[in-house]
């Protein structure tokens, strides 16, 4: 077979994943995860995580190569995500990867994790259209990226200037008192919902507001309403109507989150739009950006939910990517970068 098999190695967060691909292929993705070390702290502990990162690392590639039936000897290159995220979390697979690389012999690609959450959905519905406009949703990021070639040269065209949509859902669950991360208990409950029942604000969505934010996001007046609207039920001695303010709220995020991505598209062009990231997961987003993008004329994909959040398949999908258009492998040196633009 002349499709590169390759071992990508992601832990910018709180997952430790190893995925392994040939080509567009995915032959395993293999994840062990900190999320309930850190649920206690209702966030992610970067210390906690770079501790779980290392105890993981070696037993879940070792479960890696046995699941796809691969000799670490086979493997074609070794990819690793270099940034952005915790810089402590980052070095352990940098460094596992570059151990790989050299005692292995094979080349090393640092790559971007923005760029990976795009990459992964070729392992699911083949090669992707160029362009592609992506919107990137998880607990760290809300971007909207042109995308003229997945290894390259991909833009940005707009971020959030606050929270991102993942860290708003894991808030607003707070404020519900769900457990943490809260963005699929919110999915869940909202389905018994009614989401027209509390109309939340849309923020960056009209006026000069979004004359200079055209595609950016703001979430945080989102959850401060939230929060508001809750603590004004209990202050009145009413129960909360949790379904109707998960699904209220949801509706809000999905709302701004899908319009402004297919104002992207047509400002842009661009007929494909891919979601990736962990809130790429959630059902309404989902279903809503189907419906939309039926009506506009745009084709969508987003990976499976399992896909979507942070793992290895997505960085050994990018590291084939990489092989297959012959981009220049990484220096040995390479850093981890916690801050790399995209
Ligand atoms: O991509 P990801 O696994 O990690 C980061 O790179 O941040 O995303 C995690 C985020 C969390 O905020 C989590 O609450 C959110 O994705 N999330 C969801 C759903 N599943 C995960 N948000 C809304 N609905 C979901 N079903
Ligand atoms: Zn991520």
């Amino acid at each position: 077979a002349d499709q590169p098999l390759v071992l990508g190695l992601e832990t910018s967060c709180d997952e430790t994943g190893v995925g392994i691909v040939r080509g567009e292929t995915l032959l395993v993705d293999a994840i062990a995860s900190s999320v309930d070390e850190h649920a206690r702290f209702g966030g992610v502990v970067p210390e906690v995580a770079s501790r779980a990162h290392l105890e993981a690392m070696v037993p879940t590639i070792e479960r890696a190569t046995r699941e796809a039936g691969v000799k670490l000897s086979d493997l074609d290159a070794i990819a690793v995500t270099s940034g952005p995220g915790l810089a402590g979390a980052l070095m352990v697979g940098v460094a596992a990867a570059k151990s790989l690389a050299v005692a292995l012999g094979k080349p090393l690609y640092g790559v971007n994790h923005l760029a990976s959450h795009v990459a992964v959905d070729i392992v699911e519905h083949g090669p992707l259209p160029e362009p592609t406009l992506a919107m990137l949703v998880s607990g760290g990021h809300s971007s909207l990226l042109l995308v003229p070639d997945v290894t390259h040269d991909i833009q940005s065209l707009g971020s959030t200037i606050d929270d991102a949509a993942g860290e708003a859902f894991d808030k607003v669950a707070r404020v519900l008192g769900l457990p943490f991360p809260g963005g699929p208990h919110i999915d869940r409950m909202a389905r018994e919902g009614d989401r027209v029942a509390i109309d939340f604000p849309r923020g960056l969505t009209t006026g000069r507001d979004m004359e200079r934010h055209r595609f950016d996001f703001s979430f945080s007046g989102l959850k401060t309403a939230v929060a508001r609207w809750v603590q004004a039920r209990e202050a009145s001695g009413e129960p909360v109507p949790v379904a109707d303010v998960a699904a209220s709220f949801q509706e809000a995020v999905t709302d701004v989150l899908t319009r402004k991505a297919i104002l992207a598209c047509k400002e842009h062009g661009v007929s494909n739009l891919q979601i990736g990231g962990g809130v790429a997961a959630n059902s309404r987003l989902r279903a809503m950006a189907q419906e939309r993008c039926d009506d506009a004329g745009i084709t969508l994909r987003v990976p499976r939910p399992g896909l979507c959040t942070d793992n290895g398949a997505m960085v050994a999908s990018l590291g084939a990517q990489m092989v297959l258009k012959g981009r220049t492998p990484s220096e040995l040196g390479l850093p981890a970068d916690s801050s790399m633009p995209v």
